[in-house]
């Protein structure tokens, strides 16, 4: 459960990104498919060489995706319902590589915010990744 501090770290973070969504994404994508390898074989038609405009492209959707969240809170399976029906029905997406997509994210906020990334924040993204991936993986059910 997100407690009201939560949810403003979270804006903040996000804040905090400004204009580097983009980035964000891509690293978060490339450290995941360098991690967790099993992870591209979802992607057999990307072109997965670090910095590919696949790649960058796709990270900025995700975080695109992940700022809506933001911006839906209180409202998470209703901003998310199309997101979730395509990794369910049309992806198929194993709800354990979720975890793997956020511990990848929170690398990359960790190194770009230093300092600033402090404990609470990291407690807060992992508890909003957590929120993200079981309204991913609801229709799984
Ligand atoms: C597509 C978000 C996790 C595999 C997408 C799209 C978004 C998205 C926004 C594009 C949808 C569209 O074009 O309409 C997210 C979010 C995630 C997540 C927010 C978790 C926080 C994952 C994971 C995998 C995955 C863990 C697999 C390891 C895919 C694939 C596509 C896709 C294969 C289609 C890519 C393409 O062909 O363009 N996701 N995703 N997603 N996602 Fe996810």
């Amino acid at each position: 459960m997100l407690t009201a501090e939560d949810k403003k770290l979270i804006q903040q973070v996000w804040g905090k990104l400004g204009g580097a969504e983009e980035d964000v994404g891509a690293e978060t994508l490339w450290r995941m498919f360098c991690s967790y390898p099993p992870t591209k074989t979802y992607f057999p038609h990307f072109d997965l060489a670090q910095g590919s405009d696949q790649i960058r492209g796709h990270g900025k959707k995700v975080v695109a995706a992940l700022g809506t969240a933001i911006k839906n809170l209180d409202n998470l399976s209703q901003a998310l319902s199309e997101l979730s029906n395509l990794h369910a029905y049309n992806l198929r997406v194993d709800p354990v590589n979720f975890k793997f997509l956020a511990q990848c994210l929170q690398v990359v906020l960790a190194t770009r915010l230093g300092k600033e990334y402090t404990p609470e924040v990291h407690s807060a993204v992992d508890k909003f990744m957590s929120a993200v991936a079981s309204v991913l993986a609801e229709k799984y059910r």
